[in-house]
């Protein structure tokens, strides 16, 4: 595989200013996060409860259990911002990937100074996200539970759908019988829906003073029974681990139950990573030629100007090397092998919109990953698909659709990173969250709609005019018409909009990309070859 050729002049002030830029970019994302680990109203004083009762904070939480010096993956930070008047800060939960005795393990930590880790309805939505990310990947699953179960204002959002928090202890016996332990940490009054979380693990470990189980608690018993019981009588962690059972083992503190977990981690005789044995080639990895850090001069600051996406792979892949399957032909979508940390992949990514002969050109290289079982990491940045007489009488429509056939139909893992504008059905033919890749992250330059504000503001307003027929319309109408339509698209397209609510599993700074990567290809590398596909290339 040849080195690729930037054509970027890195001194140039376009270069600069793109990167100026951006750096705002990342400092509004870096103060978000920040908003999300300790900001929101009376949230330091919830804090400062937590640590007077010897607690110890989430994220602290999972430091303390993952081996030293290893990364941890954390998965939608910024779930629930500007959500329920910005009051649940990453929606009370964090859910990661870290690393315990060389193994990797999803982490659901519930969040007690936010809503007591009570669970609202987008709380749910990224704790379920977790547990399935969990079974594509063949993770166990570690809950550090102090959660008041479901946000009870909120409980017809939360209780009684496909899933909702019936679907989050569905799946947990789901992963326990697919052979990836389930086990918990019990560090809070854990009531009602909060109980059955311990109750459906594999094992389970309460600490002395803190953790608590209860189908009911203290208030419950009395309302109903006219029972007066202190809290630890009724479900601490003695009661429960010398009495009812409903725990296995007891710890002083909560460092010591770090100790136990790690223990109990150790046991269960998961797969740890290892680059060499297995089914997703690997050779030695290199940097790429050109700096990551780059990629923000390379990203225009006015997104109607486009970029290469080529010069974005060489910042991504080792040692910038790329092989561009035909170069020549289909020009708005570029397709190549190349390797990330080690790793083959197959990407796919757009140059603006996508042409009859783009989608004929990524289906075929579809594929050929299929039949060669390579990795598909797919690129957003597109418009959509071609409009337009010329377009439709080519079969823009059927070619479309082989591509966002051929994308639902693949078997290798899929990733996906949003890098600029996710419009239209393009979303849908790069594979976005509908054809479930394993995981999607974007960036926070991305875009994500059914069109953008300009568009929508044309094709709207003209609809509403139709609508009208008859009636006198001024100028001054239309165009507030018009300013109300761009306003909903702005508002709804940003990609904070997008990740509070979970259409994407973070928003992550371009230059962690590679290293993002890496991590995910490492989960699928440990695990069973896919099954085959049908292996069947057809020329487009
Ligand atoms: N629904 C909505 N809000 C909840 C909640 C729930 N299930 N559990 C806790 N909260 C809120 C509290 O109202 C409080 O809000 P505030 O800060 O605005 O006053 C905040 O979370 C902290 O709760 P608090 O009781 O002060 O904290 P604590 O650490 O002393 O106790 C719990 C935490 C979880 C043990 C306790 O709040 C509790 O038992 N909650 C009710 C649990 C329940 O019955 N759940 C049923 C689920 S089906």
């Amino acid at each position: 595989m040849r080195q690729f050729e930037s054509r970027i002049d890195t001194g140039s002030s376009e270069f600069e200013k793109n990167a100026a830029a951006y750096a705002d970019l990342l400092a509004t994302l870096r103060d978000r996060q920040q908003f999300a680990i300790s900001g929101g109203a009376g949230r330091e004083r919830s804090i400062e409860r937590h640590h007077s009762r010897g607690k110890i904070l989430p994220r602290e939480r999972i430091d303390l259990v993952c081996d030293a010096d290893t990364p941890f993956l954390e998965l939608s930070t910024l779930a629930g911002w500007d959500m329920y008047d910005n009051s649940a800060p990453g929606a009370g939960i964090v859910t990661g990937i870290g690393v315990v005795h060389g193994v990797p393990w999803m982490f659901i930590a519930n969040d007690a100074t936010v809503k007591g880790g009570s669970l609202l309805p987008i709380s749910i939505k990224k704790h379920v996200r977790a547990q399935d990310i969990a079974a594509e990947n063949g993770l166990g699953v570690i809950y550090l539970v102090d959660s008041g179960g479901a946000f009870l204002p909120l409980q017809d959002d939360i209780f009684p759908d496909k899933d909702h928090f019936g679907g989050s202890f569905y799946r947990q016996a789901r992963l326990s019988a697919q052979g990836l332990p389930q086990v918990s940490v019990v560090l809070g009054g854990c009531t009602a829906g909060g109980a059955y979380v311990p109750a459906l693990s594999d094992e389970v470990i309460m600490v002395s003073g803190i953790g608590r189980i209860y189908l009911g608690g203290p208030p419950i018993v009395k309302a109903a029974l006219g029972e007066i019981i202190e809290p630890d009588d009724l479900g601490g962690a003695a009661l429960h681990t010398r009495i009812s059972g409903v725990s296995d083992y007891m710890a002083p503190d909560e460092r010591s139950a770090y100790g136990k977990l790690r223990e109990l981690c150790a046991a269960a005789n998961q797969r740890a990573v290892d680059h060499r044995e297995n089914w997703l080639s690997w050779t030695e990895p290199g940097s790429p030629h050109f700096d990551p850090d780059e990629i923000y001069g390379v990203i225009s600051a006015d997104d109607r100007i486009g970029f290469d996406a080529r010069e974005i792979v060489a910042r991504l892949v080792d040692g910038s090397r790329y092989g561009e399957f035909k170069p020549e032909w289909g020009e708005h979508i570029t397709c190549g092998f190349a390797r990330i940390w080690g790793f083959q992949v197959g990407i796919i990514a757009n140059n603006g919109i996508i042409f009859s002969s783009d989608a004929l050109k990524a289906t075929h290289f579809i594929e050929l990953c299929e039949q060669r079982r390579v990795p598909l990491l797919f690129l957003q940045n597109t418009t959509g698909y071609m409009v337009g007489s010329d377009s439709e009488a080519a079969g823009i429509a059927k070619h479309g659709a082989k591509m966002v056939s051929a994308v639902a139909n693949a078997t290798v893992p899929r990733y996906t990173v949003l890098i600029g504008g996710s419009y239209g059905a393009g979303n849908y033919g790069m594979c976005g969250r509908g054809f479930n890749p394993r995981f999607l992250f974007a960036w926070p330059n991305s875009r994500i709609a059914t069109m953008s504000a300009e568009t929508a503001q044309t094709v709207l307003v003209d609809i509403r005019l139709a609508g009208m027929r008859g009636t006198e319309t001024t100028e001054e109408e239309i165009a507030a018409m018009r300013a109300e339509v761009a306003d909903q698209y702005e508002r709804q397209s940003d990609p904070y909009y997008a990740t509070a609510r979970l259409w994407d599993d973070g928003l992550i700074d371009p230059a962690d990309t590679r290293d993002t990567l890496g991590l995910c290809l490492a989960l699928a590398a440990r695990q069973d070859a896919p099954a085959p596909g049908s292996g069947i290339v057809y020329r487009m």
